[in-house]
């Protein structure tokens, strides 16, 4: 049976930034308060990326799958199956990984979204690891996309600092070494509560609320906990330590649930890979982008041990471990 392997990653983010100098002054004229002293001390974000009205999450997609082509010395014709993990789709249907794949001038191969909210990719990761490895695919483009800023409530300053837009992509190919060592996915549906965007359409109309709405502090302790758990499940599973981890890329939502991960884990925080001072919260791109980053500016190596971990609405989590 193959393994799955990365053999390249990309990612596009949406040319707007917006420090938190910048976004406190335009919540100021909305009567919202807020500052860059509390969203530095309270998360770590400095910035994040917005898009332009009425950008469509598939385009920051083609934009990084292909660049995740070009990384890997493919072509789009190569790709035999297309994931894309989001919360925030184009359209109720078709998916947007049909949208990236009419985008990039092919059509043939599987396509579908996956949605698992911040958990996505590696939701979508780990498909695409299983259809690999059953013989199903043998380059999979698995992206994670959002224009999450279509859905914040600009007056809700408890939310609407932390998320930011992006694309990041990976391209996973049938291999004989080694690659994905071991993935664990979960959820918990009755913590639904905790992190949510409750919108529906009926009869041509949005009903309920569409945006999000988070209980901060639940979600926290949460996702320390539920991370740090499948940290060591992973791991287990694939016969190593932790502390043989090269390196981990979280999901990126604050720093201080990192910092707690990484002292429950005894892993040294200059092993975490951190983009979300300059990305913030790009829920399933988070973690390509980091990965993206950390690959591009040569901290990730051939050979090396990886840890990815998403976590967020549902409640999902999940882990994926990975040799380069
Ligand atoms: O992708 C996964 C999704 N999300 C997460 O992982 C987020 C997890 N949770 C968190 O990151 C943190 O809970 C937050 C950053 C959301 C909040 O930090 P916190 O330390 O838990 O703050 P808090 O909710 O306890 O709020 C403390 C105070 C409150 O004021 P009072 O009631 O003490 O007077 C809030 O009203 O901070 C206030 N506050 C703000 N003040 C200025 C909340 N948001 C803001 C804001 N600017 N943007």
């Amino acid at each position: 049976m193959p393994y799955a392997r990365i053999t390249g990653t990309g990612g596009y983010l949406p040319p707007r930034i917006v420090s938190n100098d910048d976004l406190a002054a335009d919540l100021a004229t909305r009567g919202v308060e807020t500052s860059d002293a509390w969203i530095m001390e309270r998360t770590g974000i400095r910035q994040r990326h917005i898009a332009e009205p009425g950008t469509k999450t598939s385009t920051l997609a083609t934009a990084a799958a292909r660049a995740a082509l070009d990384s890997a010395g493919l072509q789009a014709s190569d790709i035999d199956l297309i994931i894309v993990a989001t919360s925030t789709p184009d359209f109720i249907f078709p998916s947007t990984a049909c949208l990236v794949q009419a985008n990039l001038g092919v059509g043939g191969a599987a396509a579908f979204d996956v949605q698992a909210v911040c958990s996505g990719f590696v939701y979508a990761m780990t498909i695409a690891d299983a259809l690999i490895r059953a013989g199903s695919a043998r380059h999979a483009l698995v992206i994670g996309a959002e224009v999450f800023s279509n859905i914040l409530d600009w007056n809700d300053r408890r939310t609407c600092v932390l998320f930011g837009d992006g694309a990041g992509a990976m391209v996973l190919s049938a291999s004989d070494k080694p690659g994905i060592l071991a993935a664990r996915l979960n959820a918990d549906g009755r913590q639904q509560h905790i992190l949510h965007a409750a919108g529906n359409v009926v009869g041509g109309q949005v009903t309920g609320d569409p945006f999000l709405r988070m209980d901060g502090q639940a979600v926290f302790k949460l996702a320390v906990n539920s991370l740090t758990r499948s940290a060591h499940e992973v791991c287990e599973e694939a016969g190593v330590a932790v502390s043989d981890l090269d390196w981990m890329v979280p999901h990126q939502a604050n720093i201080r649930i990192l910092n707690f991960i990484s002292r429950k884990l005894g892993l040294p925080e200059d092993k975490l890979i951190v983009t979300l001072d300059r990305h913030a919260n790009t829920s399933a791109a988070s973690v390509p982008l980091a990965f993206d980053v950390a690959w591009r500016d040569g901290r990730l190596q051939p050979g090396q041990l990886v840890l990815l971990q998403g976590v967020g609405g549902g409640f999902t989590w999940g882990s994926v471990l990975v040799r380069l």
